[in-house]
């Protein structure tokens, strides 16, 4: 379990330097490891990153009967012939990502009891579109006692048309679909990495999907699916944390293993910025020399900007030289980390879905709090330049989706440590 009085102290100390290896994406390992329901035997994850809510994901598996074991990034996943389809309270409501256990469990089960799912402290976080999509291909649900409850002796392709691109969605639709009788092809889909990573470790099952990466996904069920090895693409939103934490110390780094092509609206964004940034055998090279310059930015569903990056911008925009505009267009709830960041001196305006920042010449350090997963790990870049000494507490937060970002910077040139609480 996290030790929530743990926090994390950074001070200021010059341009970075150096190389950091971008580690398998989170958003996908929770949904791979989800996915491996859907087929009995061993499988096997690579790249999957040491991080809290893989740890919560692999317990709600075992929960229900799997036996998961880590060494290194490889987590092997042993699914038995039957499982328990119960996602328990206590464990869903410490990671949203749970709620992708629904899909698979109907798909191999055709009954699933899933607890509400809780996570990000970001606005409401419906799961409407999950429960629409679901329900067309056969499955009916009910609600009762903080759980839901769903039903599909037949699940039956169908057309799905989603109302938005909810990468959740897809991928619940997606894994289901696999194992119902007949073609699913799911409109308006999702388009992120994460959900062709998916789409390809489903394939590798034995399942039957084209279009993943587009806005039409076609999945042909089959009877059955047997257990992979598979590896885990990597992780564009931690890449963008160190690019962010770059731009805001200064200075040279590769991104081993990044996928720049996985991240080119934030690329051009960034280059916009005045940052050079270039793919390179390794993965990305970014170099930041003088102060950047402002830009309006506005999070869109992939390959718009993503709302996971906007954190990082924002505290980029901290520092920008003019005044930069940022609209968030996904999750209503999403400014929260900006008074921690008033806290430390930056000047932010918010109005609705909209902030306006106005670059300042420092941030001074201050003590401030981590929200959530991103937010917390904004602080941890923009103390990278303040004055004086940022210690951020409820830094669990970022652990549940960072592995190591302490040892990662220490070893650019960051001065960053992790300090108990008294
Ligand atoms: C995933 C990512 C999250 C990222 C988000 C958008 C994981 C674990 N999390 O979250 O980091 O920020 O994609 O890229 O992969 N919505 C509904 N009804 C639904 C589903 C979604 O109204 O049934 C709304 C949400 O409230 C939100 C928008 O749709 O406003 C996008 O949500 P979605 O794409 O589903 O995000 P998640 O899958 O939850």
């Amino acid at each position: 379990m996290p030790d929530l009085r743990q926090a994390l102290v950074v001070r200021p100390a010059g341009p970075l330097a150096g190389t950091v290896a971008i580690n398998g994406a989170k958003n996908s390992a929770l949904k791979l490891m989800a996915a491996s329901l859907l087929a009995p035997g061993i499988h096997t994850l690579h790249n999957v990153p040491a991080i809290t809510d893989v740890g919560f994901m692999g317990q709600l598996l075992e929960s229900m009967g799997c036996s998961v074991s880590t060494a290194g990034s490889t987590v092997t996943i042993d699914v038995p012939g039957d499982i328990s389809p119960v996602a328990p309270y206590e464990l869903v409501e410490q990671f949203r990502a749970s709620i992708a256990v629904l899909g698979p469990l109907l798909g191999r089960c055709g009954t699933a009891q899933v607890a509400l799912p809780g996570g990000d402290d970001f606005g409401p976080r419906p799961i409407d579109m999950h429960l629409r999509g679901l329900e067309t291909l056969g499955a009916v649900f009910s609600t009762a006692h903080g759980y839901i409850t769903g039903q599909a002796d037949n699940l039956l392709g169908e057309r799905v048309l989603l109302e938005f691109p909810s990468v959740g969605a897809t991928e619940n639709i997606m894994m289901a679909a696999t194992l119902a009788k007949g073609v699913t092809t799911i409109e308006n889909a999702a388009r992120e990495p994460e959900i062709g990573d998916l789409a390809a470790y489903l394939g590798r099952m034995g399942a039957t999907i084209s279009g993943a990466g587009t806005a039409t996904i076609v999945i042909e069920g089959v009877e059955q699916l047997s257990a992979v090895d598979h590896t885990v693409v990597p992780d564009r939103i931690e890449a963008a944390t160190y690019l962010a934490a770059v731009a805001i110390a200064g200075g040279e780094l590769t991104l081993a293993g990044a996928r720049p092509d996985h991240m080119d609206m934030l690329i051009q964004k960034l280059g916009d910025m005045g940052m050079r940034i270039s793919p390179d055998p390794d993965g990305l090279w970014a170099y930041v020399g003088s102060r950047l310059r402002s830009q309006d930015v506005s999070t869109l569903p992939y390959p718009g900007l993503a709302t996971d990056y906007k954190p990082f911008l924002v505290a980029m925009l901290c520092l920008a030289d003019g005044v930069g505009i940022v609209t968030e267009n996904l999750f209503s709830g999403r400014f929260r980390y900006v008074d921690e960041l008033k806290r430390m001196g930056a000047d932010i305006r918010t109005e609705g879905h909209h902030a306006v920042v106005r670059g300042v010449p420092r941030l001074s350090g201050a003590p401030v709090k981590a929200h959530d997963i991103r937010a917390g790990a904004a602080l941890v870049v923009a103390a990278l330049a303040a004055d004086g000494e940022t210690v951020i507490t409820e830094s669990q937060h970022i652990d549940r989706g960072y592995e190591d970002i302490v040892g990662n910077l220490r070893a650019v040139g960051a001065d960053i440590e992790r300090v108990q609480i008294r």
